[in-house]
């Protein structure tokens, strides 16, 4: 079980904030308090892809701070997901983050909202380790003196601090995995999409990774098969040819979705 993280203490809060305090440079003030979970508002949405009706009535409103989402290959979960980013545009309904319109406000909503990819080779675009994870901030105003700190936190927050200088794509798995990750956090979103941000892994890099998102202090909404991995979330969303047939707690969701299966 992945440990819960709670929020309601200053504590919880700062311990799972290295690089967060580290990035900002002051260990006090308004980062010992949590930040806001994001809500997302989906009305009505249908998607579709020139024929095929992928997804088929979504209508959702979600403020926890850690959801899954899991249904069978083609049930429509990577449209959902990138549909909370923009990457993808309903094509009826409406899709809200924090009041923002992905259709209206796409470039807000795409500076609110992280995506981490399934496959890391999709995400990491430049040759070094240090150069890769730097990208994300090319959009941000930072000084010189600030991009380096944000760097070297974010870095050495995923054990990548002594691999900077590396070539991204001689990575192992994992490590390419959590350069990605790296990549989506150091531009400092408040919430995060993961599409089966394990899928790829052995068992002790999945671990790595689930101990990463366990951590967050962000919202993050995470496609997933590893039910093991969203054992503890607050909400489990069940698709089946795109509708959500499930939405509920780990236990009763997820039992809904095994027996289905079978
Ligand atoms: N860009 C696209 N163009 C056409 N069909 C697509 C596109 N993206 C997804 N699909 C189709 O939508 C269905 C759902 O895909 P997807 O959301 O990737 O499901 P899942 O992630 O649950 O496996 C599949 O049949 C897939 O082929
Ligand atoms: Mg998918």
């Amino acid at each position: 079980m992945q440990p819960k993280v709670k929020w309601s203490t200053k504590m919880s809060y700062s311990s799972v904030a290295t690089f967060h305090t580290c990035a900002q440079g002051a260990a006090g003030g308004e980062i010992l308090s949590p930040p806001a979970a994001t809500r997302i508002e989906i009305s009505s949405v249908f998607q579709r892809f020139a024929e095929a009706e992928v997804l088929c009535g979504i209508d959702l409103e979600v403020t926890q701070r850690r959801v899954a989402v899991v249904g069978a290959n083609g049930s429509g979960k990577s449209t959902f997901a990138r549909l909370l980013n923009g990457l993808v545009l309903p094509s009826a309904g409406t899709v809200r983050i924090d009041g923002l319109c992905t259709a209206r406000d796409t470039k807000a909503v795409r500076r609110k909202v992280g995506f981490v990819f399934q496959n890391p080779d999709t995400q990491i675009v430049f040759p070094t380790v240090e150069e890769d994870v730097a990208f994300g901030l090319k959009g941000l105003k930072l000084s010189a003196p600030e991009r380096a700190a944000r760097v070297e936190a974010v870095l050495d927050h995923y054990g990548l601090g002594a691999l900077r200088g590396q070539s991204a794509h001689k990575l192992s798995g994992g490590q390419k995995q959590l350069l990605a990750i790296a990549g989506v956090l150091i531009t400092k979103p408040d919430c995060v999409i993961f599409d089966e941000p394990t899928t790829l892994l052995d068992l002790r890099n999945a671990r790595k990774v689930a101990q990463a998102i366990a951590e967050l202090p962000q919202t993050a909404v995470v496609v997933t098969h590893d039910l093991g991995l969203v054992a503890a979330f607050d909400r489990v969303l069940v698709f089946d040819k795109g509708r959500v047939v499930a939405d509920d707690v780990p236990n009763r969701a997820l039992d809904a979705y095994v027996r289905r299966m079978q």
